[in-house]
């Protein structure tokens, strides 16, 4: 079965192309880094635009990639949730729109299961059960798969997801957005005995997160270096980066090692934007054993059509269809999923 997946949830326009019998065949994607840079952040409007502008080019240019035409497809899987409800339409419209014009099945995918399942889609060995730590712009959370649709919600933020404490106290640097992968960047240079960062909620049961408590940190320490020495330089600013990233990594891997005792599962999966943050893979690998640790490659770890071409696929293969309606759900809890 040949799936093609659209992904419009945000800021990228994601579209892949998925096999179940020779795997992944092509995928692309468009960012929209450069007209939200300036605002600092998404602006919901701008991306629905973009990805009426960018959905259907890339289409054609990933069929075009695979040597494919439209009429290769056997069904077609988007993103119907959770993001920004305008951007969620165009993805569904066009993919709700063009399955029911090539009479094939079409089916509305689960943004985060997309994201969970991504480690699978290059194979590697992974099998259920495991245990999953999502971490993207929108989500901090501690999963236990037992298999696809089988998820039970351990812990979750109470606040701000990792990816956007990482995008705003990049913002506090003076980062460009998103910032996470710039801040990881200005890290490597930075002292990591110069600050003591806290460890959010470690200190108590449960494996739930909070970050905006580390972000006022920041903000607090920021303030005091402006009033003693002035305006942090490159080195202090390398500095608070590297204290960030070091409390970010801990606190997550703490409440991995913490999910692991509790559940007795051997397998932890990584997954979303952050997950393709180096120090959280190498600290996760040092303390549970490479074996143990499952991560897609970068390209997949942030958002893109793969993954929800694979999520599709698994879920089409199972005899799953979508009505003739076109319907997205800007809030979608996962745990009310369906298995299959
Ligand atoms: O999964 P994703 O692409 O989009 C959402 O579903 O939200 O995640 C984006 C988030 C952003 O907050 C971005 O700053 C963060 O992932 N991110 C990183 C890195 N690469 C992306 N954070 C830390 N280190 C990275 N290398
Ligand atoms: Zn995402």
């Amino acid at each position: 079965m040949i799936v093609l997946g659209i992904e419009t949830s945000c800021d990228e326009t994601g579209v892949g192309l998925y096999c179940s019998e020779r795997g992944l065949l092509a995928d692309g994607l468009y960012s929209q880094v450069e007209i939200h840079a300036r605002y600092g952040g998404v602006i919901p409007e701008l991306a629905s635009r973009d990805h009426v502008r960018k959905t259907l080019p890339l289409i054609r240019e990933v069929l075009a990639d695979a040597g494919l035409s439209l009429g290769d497809l056997d069904g077609i899987a988007y993103t119907a949730g959770p993001g920004l409800v305008g951007a969620l339409l165009v993805g569904a419209s066009i993919g709700r729109s063009l399955a029911a014009g090539l009479d094939i099945p079409a089916l509305g995918v689960h943004h985060m299961e997309g994201h969970l399942l991504a480690p699978l889609l290059e194979g590697g060995g992974l099998e259920f059960p495991f245990l999953a730590l999502l971490v993207s712009g929108g989500h901090s959370q501690l999963v236990r798969a037992d298999g696809i649709g089988r998820y039970e919600m351990l812990g979750e933020s109470l606040d701000d997801a990792a990816g956007e404490a990482f995008d705003k106290v990049a913002k506090m640097l003076g980062l460009p957005y998103p910032g996470g992968p710039h801040l990881a960047r200005l890290a490597e240079n930075g002292d990591p005995e110069r600050f003591d960062f806290p460890r959010p909620m470690t200190n108590r049961p449960g494996l739930d997160f909070s970050f905006s408590g580390l972000k006022t940190y920041v903000r607090t320490v920021m303030a005091e270096l402006r009033e003693s020495e002035g305006e942090p330089g490159e080195q202090t600013r390398a500095d608070i980066a590297r204290a960030f990233e070091e409390a970010m990594v801990d606190t997550l891997t703490i409440k991995c090692k913490r999910a692991i005792r509790q559940t007795g599962l051997e397998s932890l999966v990584i997954a979303g934007g952050v997950s393709a943050n180096q120090r959280l893979r190498k600290v996760l690998e040092n303390q549970l054993g490479a074996d143990s640790v499952y991560y897609a490659a970068p390209r997949y770890c942030t958002d893109n059509g793969a993954m929800i071409a694979y999520a599709g696929c698994r879920r089409l293969l199972a005899g799953e269809r979508e009505g003739l309606e076109i319907q997205v759900r800007p809030r979608w809890p996962l745990e009310s999923l369906g298995a299959i």
